[in-house]
């Protein structure tokens, strides 16, 4: 694993909704393959008496799809994440990736976290190259096809604009150029799930943009399933084809909105009206899944 590091849901078929999913041809008759399954899944730690951090999770991430998670903080989202890579075990309910029960930690995910947790002592290419000397099948060829391997690490550095920066250390990088080596870390080993848990928060709006276009183009070649969890609504809706709004901890999906906008989805689709109405409607239900926040204690 790349570990360096509904109640039914409530699906609002509105105009807007309607509207939005016929500007996806694509959509139509899609196959529910789903590749994430979370049946009725409980989590409490610390056991029974301790806190329940989700409560009745139900949701799915179709093969291919880009799911984002958006909900109060507090109410679950990294929990969601540990659980479906295997690193937590839920007391109740039932957790599948790519049709086999999650037992422990996966090894067909990237990971990437707000903090990009490079080694500072290894080198940017050093670090990206990191999995593959720990993930099957890669780990007993690696000696062998070391320069076909270098290689493919620095086509990922090209991909994402890091191209000639591969011999630097992290801390010869800005805190934006981090994140792109992170996520080429997280995508190296060619993962069928990428898990991004708030990844671009610590960036500035105009480099968080840029590495929107990253993760949308990486999206389109290489056709993994993606969850990302984040706080900016924006963000959610411009990259997802489904958002999952979750409830106050103890925390379940109450909303599921599938976004319908054409891709490839250019930025300036974020300023328009039509996207600003569905941001807006997703803040509305945030702001009711806030309010049933219990008091902590
Ligand atoms: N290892 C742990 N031991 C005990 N309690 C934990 C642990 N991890 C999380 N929790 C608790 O579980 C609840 C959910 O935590 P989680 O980190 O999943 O929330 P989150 O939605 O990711 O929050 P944020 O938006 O702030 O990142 C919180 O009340 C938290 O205190
Ligand atoms: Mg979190």
């Amino acid at each position: 694993m790349t570990l360096l590091h509904t109640e039914s849901s409530l699906y609002q078929s509105n105009d807007a909704t309607a509207k939005l999913a016929a500007v996806d041809p694509s959509r139509a008759g899609q196959a529910a393959t789903d590749f994430v399954e979370i049946s009725d899944v409980t989590l409490s730690y610390g056991g029974d008496e301790g806190v329940t951090a989700v409560e009745d999770l139900t949701m799915s991430v179709r093969k291919g799809e880009f799911a984002a998670v958006v909900g109060p903080s507090g109410c679950g989202k990294s929990t969601l994440m540990k659980l479906t890579t295997g690193l937590v075990i839920p007391q109740k309910g039932r957790i599948a990736v790519d049709g086999k029960p999650v037992t422990g930690p996966l090894d067909i995910v990237g990971m990437a976290f707000q903090n990009p947790s490079l080694l500072p002592w290894r080198r940017t290419l050093d670090n990206i190259m990191l999995p593959l000397e720990i993930v099957s099948p890669h780990a007993q060829r690696l000696r062998k096809h070391k320069a076909e391997y270098v290689a493919r690490a620095e086509a990922m550095l090209d991909l994402v604009g890091l191209g000639g920066f591969g011999a630097n250390y992290p801390w010869q990088l800005s805190g934006g150029m981090q994140q792109r080596a992170n996520l080429c870390r997280a995508l190296i080993h060619e993962p069928g799930l990428l898990m991004l848990d708030e990844p671009f928060g610590a960036l500035d709006a105009f480099t968080r943009e840029e590495l929107w276009g990253v993760i949308r183009d990486l999206h389109q070649r290489k056709k993994f399933t993606v969850v990302l969890v984040t706080h900016d609504l924006r963000e959610a809706v411009y990259l997802a084809d489904r958002v999952f709004v979750m409830s106050a901890r103890p925390g379940r999906v109450v909303l599921e909105r599938e976004i319908g906008f054409e891709r490839p989805r250019p930025i300036d689709l974020t300023y328009t009206g039509e996207f600003n109405d569905v941001v807006h409607e997703l803040r509305e239900k945030i702001a009711e899944a806030r309010a049933d926040t219990p008091p902590i204690g």
